[in-house]
């Protein structure tokens, strides 16, 4: 874990109100796993205060890149960066997602900006050998963001382009379709479509991890201010910064904010 200021390389918007920026960080971009998050302090000043926390979208050499939509103010800050800019960061933190283990084909479903892990872990995915079959959805065709992924199938809320429908309809009807038996399910996106999904792992018997995504202070594990519900655990609360993000689906009980 390092705590350090990075150099911008650029921030550049991919999608309505969604941008990348990259930084220079040769120990992050080394050491840095799917579904891992880094804690960023957007700015010297002391509104906002707390640093922001996004997952790892991509790593290009010693390049690393975060993807994410603005909406309040630590976003709009980082948004407005410029090449030769500096941002403090913190990282990475949290568990990452499980890429090992006996299963040949890899379901990756994402909703909205929950493509953030997606291009780093379908990357990883593959070099360990799996097949990686991604699914996107999204509510609108200008709030999709698919540059770095592979072959995606698209799903809208309003039928713009793709499957008509949300991402885990488009999932249930690819798999009455393909039937898969060996395969592991990763989920990243809003709460009820990470609880749609859980729901479609278990009635699939398929393993599933889900990456959270809920609001955060501290991320190491200080405030407590981070908690998820574990089912049937000693402890009735996990700390999503140490614990998670990223959970097997059948050990917590999600909660719409
Ligand atoms: C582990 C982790 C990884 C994340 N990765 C990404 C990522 O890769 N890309 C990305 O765009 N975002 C990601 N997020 C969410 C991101 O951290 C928030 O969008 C960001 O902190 C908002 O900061 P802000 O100052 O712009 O908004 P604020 O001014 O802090 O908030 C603006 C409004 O958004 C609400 N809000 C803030 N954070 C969240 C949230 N996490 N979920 C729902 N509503 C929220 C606030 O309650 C408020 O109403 C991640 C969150 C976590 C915990
Ligand atoms: S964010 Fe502080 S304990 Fe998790």
């Amino acid at each position: 874990m390092t705590l350090c200021n990075a150099d911008v390389t650029g921030v550049r918007e991919v999608a309505q109100g969604v941008y990348v920026l990259s930084f220079r960080n040769p120990e992050v971009a080394r050491t840095v796993l799917p579904g891992q998050f880094l804690n960023l302090r957007v700015h010297e000043g002391l509104d906002p205060f707390l640093r922001r926390p996004f997952s790892v979208y991509r790593v290009e050499k010693d390049v690393v890149e975060i993807i994410f939509q603005v909406i309040g103010k630590g976003t709009a800050i980082l948004a407005g960066k410029k090449r030769g800019d500096v941002v403090n960061i913190l990282g990475p933190l949290g568990v990452p997602f499980g890429i090992g283990g006996e299963f040949t084909k890899a379901i990756l479903i994402a909703g909205g900006l929950g493509i953030a892990p997606m291009p780093i872990l379908g990357e990883h995915l593959r070099k360990a050998g799996k097949r990686v079959e991604i699914f996107v959805g999204a509510r609108t065709v200008g709030q999709l963001a698919l540059h770095h992924l592979k072959s995606p199938h698209v799903a809208t809320d309003d039928g713009s382009r793709g499957f008509h429908g949300t991402v885990v309809a488009l999932v249930e009807s690819y798999f009455k379709e393909h039937p898969q038996t060996d395969a592991k399910v990763f989920a990243c996106g809003p709460t009820r479509m990470l609880e749609a999904v859980s729901r479609f792992a278990q009635a699939s018997f398929l393993p599933c991890e889900l990456s959270l995504e809920g609001e955060m202070a501290c991320g190491i594990g200080i405030c407590q201010g981070c908690p998820v519900e574990r089912i049937n655990a000693e402890r009735r609360y996990a700390l999503v910064c140490t614990e998670g993000p990223t959970f097997d689906c059948t050990t917590i009980r999600l909660r719409e904010a």
